[in-house]
């Protein structure tokens, strides 16, 4: 069975992680380029922070497939229908979608083409596949600011993340990879751009937030008491607020299609 590493996870991802994740969510979604987008599968849809963009480009319909059951029933009500399931194998049937959205979650798979060949399997001929991962080249000096707070307070990355990091996300991780795994995986129109992406995020407290958003610090976050976790916060955002950089990750950028 595989493991849910995002399980409590939601309310930090929603409110803090999302800074940066919907400004890029923004980004990869106007790849589409105006494209009719019908009836789009959101895969590794997490909070759905892929899903407004998605219908200010006019999808018809969205559907979120996830690992995390905890990620997708967040604020629920509001989100499109979702499937508990791997991307690397989905219940649906052959071509049931006009296009599918795939942001920051091939970088989980060690089979980043597998994972491509099955988005092919379920979106019709001549689909748009759209797909971002971070870079390996993406450095910030700000976010090893708030990981060394967090060190320097008792936390340490769980294996799964160490696992993440050695043996999945580097595998997409440059233009050359993602372009490799992209034609390998027989898609066509093959479009991969490496870019700084300006988030919007210059506040201290918001890349703190971000950071202590993503899942690897959930369950560390979650066994603090309240007043030790705000103690932690004021720290990170003291050590990052000593040199404040603009926060731009470098995102790896796919647009392709389903071959015809
Ligand atoms: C980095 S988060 C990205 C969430 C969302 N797309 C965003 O941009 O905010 C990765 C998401 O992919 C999900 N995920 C990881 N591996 C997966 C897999 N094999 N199949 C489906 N979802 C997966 C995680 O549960 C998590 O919600």
């Amino acid at each position: 069975m595989i493991r849910d590493h995002y399980d409590g996870a939601a309310p930090g991802w929603a409110r803090g992680a999302t800074l940066v994740y919907a400004p890029i969510a923004e980004q990869l979604v106007a790849r589409a380029r105006g494209a009719a987008l019908g009836h789009v599968l959101d895969v590794g849809a997490g909070t759905g922070v892929a899903e407004a963009p998605l219908r200010a480009a006019g999808a018809a319909r969205i559907v979120g497939v996830d690992l995390s059951h905890d990620m997708l029933t967040w604020d629920r009500d509001g989100r499109p229908p979702a499937v508990v399931a791997d991307v690397m194998r989905l219940p649906f049937r052959d071509e049931s979608f006009d296009a599918a959205v795939a942001a920051f979650v091939l970088n989980h798979l060690t089979d980043p083409v597998g994972g491509l060949v099955e988005l092919a399997r379920v979106t019709r001929p001549g689909a748009g596949l759209l797909a971002s991962v971070f870079a390996n080249t993406a450095r910030s000096e700000n976010r090893d600011a708030v990981d060394d707070v967090a060190r320097v307070h008792g936390w340490s990355p769980p294996a799964w993340y160490l696992d993440l990091k050695e043996n999945a996300t580097p595998l997409l991780g440059s233009a050359a990879s993602m372009t490799r795994a992209a034609v390998a995986a027989s898609l066509s129109d093959v479009e991969v751009q490496e870019a700084d992406v300006d988030v919007g995020v210059t506040d201290p407290r918001a890349l703190v937030d971000y950071r202590f958003g993503q899942a690897q610090f959930a369950q560390w976050i979650a066994a603090l008491d309240p007043s030790t976790y705000a103690a932690v916060r004021a720290a990170a955002i003291d050590a990052v607020g000593r040199a404040m950089q603009p926060y731009r990750p470098r995102v790896v950028f796919l647009s392709a299609r389903r071959n015809r």
